[in-house]
């Protein structure tokens, strides 16, 4: 982490899991354990039928609502799908894209992960961009090669000014919820690999603005040494976000000098 130049963030991914009535308890739960002052922002990205309860929950203990995903379109005859601008209106204030599962499940390429980026900052919502190498292309020495270019292809056409909104979350497709966890050192050089990405296309003070994230079974154990990385500016947790109290040493994690 570097609290200096940008923000920290513990975003927690409760992907499909949970209902309406657990979210009053788990948030009871969670007030109790998190710190009143805290050095990062904390937020649930949770399926979206769960936002609004989400973030009357979460207003009186500074926790943030996002989305799991969103449409690329801006409205109309799309079945099934959920525009940016109604995330926002429910009171979203970050949007996961482009995670892994949605890659592999949903045929989303790097194209259509970009244009929801744009989706999301059009109505004032922070993309949170998921990058990550297969097991298959970290053993063929392929890591960097291919994050940098869904790094690319997933700011294409977003300004510096919009990057100032945007965060990236590098997961390594073998450590989501495998319980194997990238070394501090791997995911340290994957996250300074992304910066200098980003440092090539904006510049140095731009790259140094932007919050990267390390996402892949971070937990309450392993939290503290991943965050002591200078370019890991927080966390994409998975399990770990749905139980409060794992969920809560993970923020106190943050809480570094
Ligand atoms: P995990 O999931 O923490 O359960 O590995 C992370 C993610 O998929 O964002």
């Amino acid at each position: 982490m570097n609290r200096k130049y940008r923000k920290t963030i513990i975003a927690g991914n409760w992907k499909m899991n949970m209902l309406a009535s657990e979210i009053k308890p788990f948030m009871e739960q969670l007030k109790e354990n998190l710190p009143k002052v805290r050095a990062c922002d904390v937020v649930l990205c949770t399926p979206a039928v769960l936002i609004p309860a989400l973030g009357r929950a979460g207003k009186d203990c500074m926790v943030a609502a996002g989305g799991e995903d969103v449409s690329c379109f801006d409205k109309g005859a799309y079945t099934g799908e959920i525009s940016a601008a109604q995330l926002a209106d429910v009171g979203a204030k970050y949007c996961i894209v482009g995670h892994s599962e949605r890659r592999q499940y949903h045929g989303e390429d790097d194209m259509l992960v970009n244009a929801k980026a744009k989706a999301l900052l059009a109505k004032g919502i922070c993309p949170i961009i998921c990058v990550g190498e297969s097991l298959e292309q970290r053993e063929m020495d392929l890591t960097m090669e291919y994050v940098a270019f869904q790094v690319k292809a997933a700011l294409s056409g977003i300004d510096a000014a919009q990057l100032r909104r945007c965060v990236i979350a590098y997961e390594p497709i073998w450590a989501i919820g495998t319980g194997k966890t990238a070394t501090a050192e791997q995911a340290q050089e994957v996250c300074e690999g992304i910066r200098a990405v980003i440092r090539k296309i904006y510049g140095a003070r731009p790259a140094r603005a932007v919050s990267i994230l390390y996402g892949g079974s971070m937990n309450a154990k392993n939290a503290e040494e991943l965050l002591a990385c200078p370019d890991i500016d927080g966390g994409l947790i998975g399990g770990a976000s749905l139980k409060p109290v794992d969920f809560s040493v993970i923020v106190k994690a943050t809480d570094q000098d």
